[in-house]
C-alpha cells in the first residue's frame, strides 16, 4: 500500500509565507506543496523561484493554486494577513485580519476541506479561535502558533545568559502570542536542571530572569523597527509544528490551544503546551502554574476574551 503523498497548502504568500515555503522545501516535509495568494502571479514567481530550490533538495511538486486545491490537503497553513508596523500591537491587526481570515475560511471550506488548519496570522490566538468558529472543524484541528515563536525566543536568549546551546534549554512562553506573554520559569529546565536552582547556583537573579521574558515580549518590536517585518523565526516554529503533525511525531510543542476547563480557562485559543500529531492536538498540557504566572495567564485570558467577542460580534 503506497504511503499518502502528503499535501500542505499555503495561503498567504508574504514574508512569511515565503520563508515557511522555503524552510519547508529544505526539510523535505511533504510531497506536494502548494501557495495560494490574493495576487496570484506573485505565488507563480515565488514558485518559480522556490522550485530551483528543489534541484537540491527534495523532489516535491510545489505549484501556485486556487482554493479547488484545498479538498484533499492534509494541512492548510494560513500566513495570510496584514502584519504589525512599527510600533503596531498585534491585536490592533484584529478587525482587519478577521475580515480577511472569514473569507480565507469560508472558501478553503467550500473546497470540501477536512485537515488540519494551522494559523500564524495575527493576532494569533483570536484568529485561530475564529478560524474554528468559521469552518466548524473540530477544535483539535485548528492550532495557532501561538507562542511557539516566543518559546523559542526564550530558548535563545536564557541559552546566551546560562552559556548553553539553546537545544539543552526546555522553557516556555505562555499566554497571548503579545504583549501579555509571560515566561513560566517554574517549568523550565535547563540539561535537566530546574532553572531556577542553576540560576541560584549561578548568582542570576530573578530581577535578571524577569528582564529576559521582557525583552522576549517585546522582541518582534525591536526586529520590526529594524528590519520591517519578522518572517525567520515564525516560519520555522510553523515547520516545527507542520513536522509534527506530517510525520505524526506526538510531539509536545507551545501553539495556540484551545481551552476547555485548563486554567481554568472555557472557549479561547491561548497559548500553552500540547501533544501534536497527525490527529492535530493530540492533548493539551496545563503546566503546574504558580501564582505569579496564574495571574499572567488570567490576564491574557481577559484580554483576549474581550479582543475575540468584540472582533467576532
Ligand atoms: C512575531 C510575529 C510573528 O512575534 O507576531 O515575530
Amino acid at each position: 500500500m503506497p504511503l499518502k503523498r502528503q499535501k500542505v497548502v499555503l495561503i498567504g504568500d508574504g514574508a512569511v509565507g515565503s520563508a515557511y515555503a522555503f524552510a519547508m522545501i529544505h526539510q523535505g516535509l511533504a510531497e506536494e506543496f502548494a501557495i495560494i495568494n490574493h495576487t496570484h502571479e506573485k505565488a507563480v514567481g515565488d514558485v518559480m523561484d522556490l522550485e530551483d530550490a528543489t534541484a537540491y533538495t527534495h523532489n516535491k511538486r510545489i505549484y501556485a493554486a486556487d482554493y479547488d486545491t484545498c479538498k484533499d490537503a492534509d494541512l492548510v497553513v494560513i500566513t495570510a494577513g496584514a502584519a504589525q508596523k512599527p510600533g503596531e500591537t498585534r491585536l490592533q491587526l484584529v478587525s482587519k485580519n478577521l475580515k480577511i481570515t472569514k473569507n480565507i475560511v469560508d472558501q478553503v471550506m467550500a473546497s470540501g476541506f477536512d485537515g488540519i488548519f494551522l494559523v500564524a496570522s495575527n493576532p494569533v490566538d483570536v484568529l485561530t479561535y475564529a478560524v474554528q468558529k468559521f469552518s466548524g472543524l473540530p477544535q483539535k484541528r485548528v492550532i495557532g502558533s501561538g507562542t511557539s515563536l516566543d518559546s523559542a525566543r526564550l530558548q535563545v536568549a536564557l541559552s546566551k545568559l546560562f552559556d548553553v546551546h539553546p537545544n539543552n534549554v526546555i522553557a516556555y512562553m505562555l499566554g497571548e502570542h503579545g504583549d501579555t506573554e509571560f515566561a513560566s520559569f517554574d517549568n523550565a529546565t535547563i540539561g535537566g536542571v530546574p532553572l531556577l536552582a542553576l540560576a541560584e547556583l549561578k548568582d542570576i537573579s530573578m530581577d535578571t530572569l524577569l528582564q529576559v521574558e521582557d525583552d522576549v515580549r517585546h522582541k518582534a518590536y525591536e526586529i520590526i523597527n529594524r528590519k520591517g517585518a519578522t518572517y525567520y523565526g515564525v516560519a520555522t516554529s510553523l515547520v516545527q509544528i507542520t513536522r509534527a503533525i506530517l510525520r505524526d511525531d506526538d510531539e509536545i510543542l507551545p501553539v495556540s490551544a484551545p481551552m476547555n476547563g485548563e486554567y481554568g480557562l472555557n472557549d479561547i485559543y491561548i497559548g500553552t503546551t500540547a501533544v501534536i500529531n497527525r490527529t492535530g492536538i493530540c492533548e493539551v498540557f496545563e503546566l503546574p502554574l504558580n501564582d505569579r504566572e496564574k495571574d499572567a495567564m488570567a490576564h491574557s485570558a481577559a484580554v483576549l476574551q474581550k479582543i475575540a467577542y468584540d472582533g467576532m460580534e
